[in-house]
């Protein structure tokens, strides 16, 4: 980015945001798997600002817990949300003046792009402007600050809606709040900000007359595309921010090379990353720091967490945490891999499967009905059909080791703690509480006897009763 890097970069979001209607506050609802402050850290991020800023106020606790994740933000505390400008003048008596550049940005507002931001430093660098104020033309302008703007185009002065004449109302040219200043400047002319206007509030945007009619520049970037000014207010903001943002995501992967069948019911996380060659079927979410490799196919209807998936891997209708799928495996349909999966190169994990701290070598099948918790499972095994790993005493959880080529049969119970032998067996049926040796078979079941000619004797007139004496008439 060829923008000239600023000296800061402030985001206010000590606000309280009430009309969420919500416990969170407003700047800690998430889109496209990132908090709405943390898309503007983000957005910063990009423009490597010396210092990065935010002002927090309302449930300042949560906001400054969760702004610890990010260690480049110093977290500024406004106690009363007295103005856009009363934020900014505490953030200069916190750290001092600051000299060179200084970005103003809201928390609120996730679809600004840094390239935006970064034209807008360029602007400001390039006009000499004491201070240049991000702008849009905007359909429906009401609520939002207007540009007035003398007849040579010069900004003269930002109006509130609130404060406007029903002239100013008629200007479609809104403030989106973003404004880069001189630093110098800006902390001079906050200090002088009055409170004469109808909201009693200290206005960051009475900051652009003051310099004005001191004599500095005072400027406007317009922005092209008015949607990225756009901010949150209420859930239903929220929902538009989070199609657009998704919008953008999966445009950008499929410019990438990678297949997405359906856009519009595909949702895809700021950070996940996807391999060009992976497809993705609809219904799919793709969530936190998730990964599909080349070939593999993901979907129809599945919902990935912080999961990895290996080149050429199908996984269909699933659900998966934290799990790791090997190269060229296969997942579902209707399967459950929760933490600690880790599905070997060209493993099975099949339908009505759930698996948990189960790490299953390469080639090994668990292909239907199956439970595997706590389990470490060797190459080439096969668990049969409606197994179950059974990990719980009731108070503790056990482990399970199966070795190489190992063959459970279906309907096994293995007891935990366990060890399957490599290339052992197990009989279909069995409940299995003893160890089995390599290459043994272990049967732990009743053995079958037939009561002959009971159903005849026993259930005399039924239809059973006629088809088994139909049978035994015809000497079958
Ligand atoms: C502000 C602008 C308005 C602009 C609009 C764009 C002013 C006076 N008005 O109006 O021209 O069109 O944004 O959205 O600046 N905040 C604090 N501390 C405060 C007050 C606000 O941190 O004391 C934060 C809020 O959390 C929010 C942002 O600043 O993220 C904007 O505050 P808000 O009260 O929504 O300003 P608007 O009235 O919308
Ligand atoms: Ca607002």
């Amino acid at each position: 980015m060829s923008a000239p890097r600023p000296a800061a970069v402030i985001v206010l979001a000590a606000g309280e945001g009430t009309r969420m209607k919500s416990a969170t506050p407003k700047v800690l609802h998430e889109v496209c798997g990132r908090t709405l402050v943390g898309h503007m850290v983000h957005a910063a991020q990009e423009l490597e600002p010396a210092r990065l800023i935010v002002v927090v106020g309302h449930a300042r606790e949560r906001v400054e817990g969760h702004l610890s994740a990010y260690p480049d933000v110093t977290a500024v505390v406004q106690e009363q949300q007295n103005g856009t400008g009363h934020a900014v003048r505490i953030v200069l008596e916190n750290v001092g003046v600051i000299e060179g550049t200084v970005l103003v940005v809201y928390g609120d507002t996730p679809l600004l792009r840094g390239s935006t931001l970064a034209g807008l430093l360029e602007r400001h660098a390039s006009d000499g402007n004491a201070v240049t104020v991000l702008t849009a033309h905007v359909p429906d302008p009401t609520g939002y600050g207007r540009i007035v703007r003398g007849d040579d185009g010069a900004v003269l002065a930002i109006v509130e809606h609130k404060d406007a004449t029903p002239e100013q109302r008629a200007i479609d040219e809104m403030n989106s709040g973003v404004y880069a200043f001189d630093g110098a400047l800006l902390a001079d002319a906050v200090k002088r900000v009055s409170t004469a206007n109808s909201q009693g509030e200290e206005y960051l945007t009475d900051v652009l007359s003051i310099l004005r009619e001191e004599g500095h520049r005072v400027g406007a970037h317009v922005a092209t595309d008015h949607v990225e000014v756009e901010g949150v207010n209420n859930k239903a903001q929220l929902a538009f921010v989070r199609r657009v943002l998704n919008d953008r995501i999966v445009h950008e992967h499929m410019i990438n090379g990678v297949t997405i069948v359906d856009p519009a019911s595909t949702w895809i996380d700021a950070d996940v990353r996807l391999e060009a060659d992976a497809v993705i079927h609809p219904g799919t979410q793709l969530h936190g720091s998730s990964r599909v490799g080349t070939g593999a196919e993901v979907g129809p209807g599945c919902t990935l967490t912080d999961t990895v998936v290996g080149a050429d891997a199908v996984v269909r209708n699933a659900v998966c945490d934290s799990a790791e799928i090997g190269q060229g495996a296969s997942v579902g349909p209707f399967a459950y891999l929760r933490p600690g999966t880790r599905l070997g190169a060209k493993g099975k994990i099949g339908t009505y499967v759930e698996t948990k701290n189960a790490v299953i070598g390469t080639g090994s099948k668990v292909p239907h009905l199956s439970y595997v918790g706590d389990a470490t499972i060797g190459e080439g095994a096969n668990i049969g059909a409606a197994t179950v790993f059974v990990n719980y005493d009731g108070v503790d959880k056990h482990h399970t080791t199966v070795g190489d080529h190992a063959r459970v049969g279906s309907d096994t119970m293995l007891v935990a703690p366990l060890t399957i032998g490599d290339g052992a067996y197990t009989a279909a049926g069995s409940v299995i509480v003893n160890d089995v040796p390599p290459g043994a078979m272990a049967v732990a079941r009743g053995r079958q006897r037939n009561v002959e000619g009971w159903v005849i004797r026993r259930r005399t007139g039924t239809k059973s009763a006629q088809a088994a004496q139909r049978a035994l008439e015809a000497g079958s």
